[in-house]
């Protein structure tokens, strides 16, 4: 597997804001983390690629961050979006950023509302929407933050601006979601420590004016870009795939424990750290998949992955209930509705409800596809198209796709890959 996009927009910034040269191996060369990496260069850190696949950052030091002097074009990535805002709150610099239709539809008041109290000014276009200019402020308020969303992105942003920022910046996450700032943030020698308070909340407080440290980088695969491998294994009769280089970390790798709830054969082989984070290769085998009513609880630790899900979920047999799901309705696309849409389309029985998708599979038997001459609609989000491609694999006249182009954000090998696995 590629790597982790989370874990690679994170390198290139925190490589950036240290003073020296960090090295990063296993970067996902993705659209995203591409535009991750102009916006930095924009900025004045030094970022090349050498012919072994090895990025070098020169980083400008925290405080350093230069006046961009264009706009900050994040195409389709709203976790460099938001991620950038944090870093930019907190210099005494103005950015405008701009991005793709997609993007410009997803809500930015919940990083907006955090970096105002902490002193940075925002002109947003109507519903606090890209395009949006942020005068940064220098030095910038500390503030404690309680996340009313579970957002990894809201999270991280009010971290990073707090590197640059005097004293403490805590926030207070009632729900756990992914953890990579944290990890990272510690690797590169920030001070932060992570409390859990009396009502089970993760305190996480980061002493700003820090100075990082350059790293040398391992990024471990993404279990995100693996989920569509692992389902395509136990959808497809016959199939016995190891998918290598899973990124495992607890707050992301919910998915395969309610695939295996399902009746999925994963097997775990080779578990290893790689980067401080847990990996290993995973062993699938095709097996018959019983619907569940998904905890919602596991929500954040699989957010990514429930357009995949909903399609393990329209072969499995019998009903699959999910709930709590109301953060997809503002990813990439509205990815219930969409997922909706297209697994209709393609023959499957599913309702939607205000906060998920109930689905009842069809016990194994292959979906029947895309009506001649009609096509699903993806609305500029890759994991829609993945999900899609998954499912043809498992229908009788297979599932013809929009739009393939938006892959590239995340998972440009993605269409050589599951050619080469299932022998197209
Ligand atoms: C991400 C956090 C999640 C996720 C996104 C990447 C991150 O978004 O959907 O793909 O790298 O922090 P939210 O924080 O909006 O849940």
């Amino acid at each position: 597997m590629p790597g982790d996009k989370s874990i690679s927009h994170r390198s290139i910034m925190l490589g950036a804001l240290a003073v020296g040269e960090t090295r990063v191996t296993g970067l996902l060369e993705g659209e995203d983390v591409l535009s991750t990496a102009a916006a930095m260069r924009a900025m004045g850190a030094t970022i090349t690629r050498d012919e072994d696949g090895m990025w070098h950052v020169h980083g400008v030091g925290v405080g350093g961050l230069l006046q961009p002097q264009q706009a900050l074009d994040m195409g389709n990535s709203g976790t460099s979006t938001r991620l950038l805002m944090g870093l930019v709150a907190s210099h005494p610099i103005t950015a405008t950023f701009i991005g793709d239709a997609s993007l410009s539809k997803r809500p930015m008041g919940r990083v907006i509302d955090p970096l105002s109290t902490m002193g940075a000014e925002f002109t947003a276009s109507p519903g606090g929407r890209l395009p949006l200019t942020l005068r940064g402020i220098s030095p910038a308020v500390p503030i404690e933050y309680r996340l009313p969303v579970a957002s990894a992105q809201v999270k991280s942003a009010i971290l990073l601006a707090g590197l640059n920022t005097p004293g403490i910046t805590t926030v207070i996450e009632p729900i756990p979601t992914r953890d990579h700032s944290e990890r990272m943030l510690r690797g590169f020698g920030a001070e932060l420590t992570v409390e859990i308070a009396a009502d089970g909340a993760r305190v996480i407080r980061v002493r700003g004016e820090a100075e990082l440290k350059p790293q040398t980088i391992t990024v471990p695969g993404d279990p995100s870009s693996a989920a569509f491998f692992v389902i395509a294994a136990l959808l497809v009769e016959g199939s016995d795939l190891v998918v290598e280089n899973v990124g495992l970390n607890p707050t992301r790798a919910a998915l395969f424990d309610v695939l295996r709830l399902m009746g999925g054969s994963i097997e775990e082989l080779d578990r290893r750290d790689v980067g401080g984070e847990p990996v290993a290769d995973l062993r699938v085998r095709h097996s018959a998949l019983t619907g569940i009513a998904v905890d919602p609880a596991v929500v954040p630790s699989m957010v990514d992955e429930f357009p995949v899900l909903f399609v393990a979920a329209a072969l499995a047999k019998g009903r699959t209930v999910t709930t709590g799901l109301e953060e997809l309705r503002v990813k990439e696309s509205d990815r219930i509705s969409a997922m909706h849409a297209a697994l209709s389309l393609a023959g499957a029985t599913v309702t939607e409800t205000e906060d998920g998708l109930i689905i009842d599979g069809t016990g194994g038997d292959p979906l029947p596809g895309t009506p001649e001459g009609q096509a699903v609609v993806t609305h500029l989000d890759h994991r829609i198209a993945m999900a899609l491609a998954v499912a043809g694999l498992a229908s009788r006249q297979g599932i013809e796709v929009d739009d393939t182009r938006p892959i590239a954000t995340s998972f440009p090998v993605f269409e050589s890959l599951l050619a080469q696995v299932s022998g197209a």
